[in-house]
């Protein structure tokens, strides 16, 4: 598969007042701009044509665009976050899909899902059972995309914030996995690229056309990449990381 297309958000301002476990500080709001300046430009180098939403400062994690919305060949689900505070985030996503997707599916009540629970593998997709996504959002997931011959099936997570803070498909059956996810029979039968515990951050890298963005600072991980014939591309993601992101939740890719 080739992406052509990405959608990311700047982030505003209001980004300090994100949703955080990290325990590690309010983001530099200047040095996240350059962060997220350099992630476009990386999206760019790997042929990607990048639509720029502006600042949402009404929503502090706004920046983090993979999470309201899922995008599949098949079109675009629009989420129902598992966070209160990022419900309202849909609208805009919708808004900006609509120049792409004539139309939509829903996650409704009593569902909740952000998509960061959400790993493409092919026609399937893996589901996270999280904090921020429920059995019952699965379920709703899982009938759509079964309607449109694709597939799905859940991962129940104790932990993590989402599925892919621990796990990345770099396509042809490899899979980064990390964390609370290592081990894990759902996955047995792929080639696994292991995380090692001391950069479990890490383990959100982002596949995109053969080329691979990796968090900068992570040396193990990367090498464990390029061992694999890929090219990295490493990015500082500090300021993202304060608000427990990553690579993939910065953008929708399509
Ligand atoms: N700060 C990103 C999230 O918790 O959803």
């Amino acid at each position: 598969m080739r992406f052509t297309k990405a959608i990311v958000r700047t982030p505003g301002a209001s980004m300090v007042d994100g949703l955080t476990s990290a325990g590690s500080g309010k983001p530099d709001y200047a040095k996240a701009l350059v962060q997220h300046a350099a992630y476009i430009r990386a999206l760019e180098s790997c042929g990607l044509r990048v639509t720029v939403l502006p600042a949402d400062e009404a929503f502090p994690d706004s920046t983090f665009v993979e999470d309201p919305a899922l995008v599949t060949p098949a079109g675009a689900i629009i989420m129902r976050p598992g966070a209160e505070s990022r419900r309202g985030e849909t609208a805009a996503i919708e808004q900006a899909l609509a120049g792409f997707f004539p139309n939509f599916e829903r996650i409704v009540p009593p569902g909740t899902v952000d998509a960061g629970d959400i790993m493409m593998v092919g026609d399937h997709y893996y589901i996270g059972l999280s904090k921020r996504t429920n059995a019952e959002g699965a379920a709703q997931v899982i009938a759509i995309l079964e309607a449109h011959g694709l597939t799905g099936s859940t991962v129940p997570l104790k932990h993590i914030l989402h599925l892919k803070s621990a796990a990345a498909y770099l396509e042809d059956r490899r899979i980064v996995l990390g964390g609370e996810l290592t081990g894990r029979p759902e996955f047995s039968g792929f080639d696994i690229i292991p995380v090692e515990d001391d950069e479990k951050y890490a383990a959100n890298c982002l596949w995109i056309n053969d080329r691979v963005l990796v968090a900068a600072g992570f040396p193990k991980m990367q090498a464990a990449i390029r061992a694999r014939g890929f090219e990295t591309i490493p990015l500082p993601m500090s300021e993202f990381r304060k608000l427990d992101g990553g690579l993939s939740c910065l953008s929708l890719r399509f």
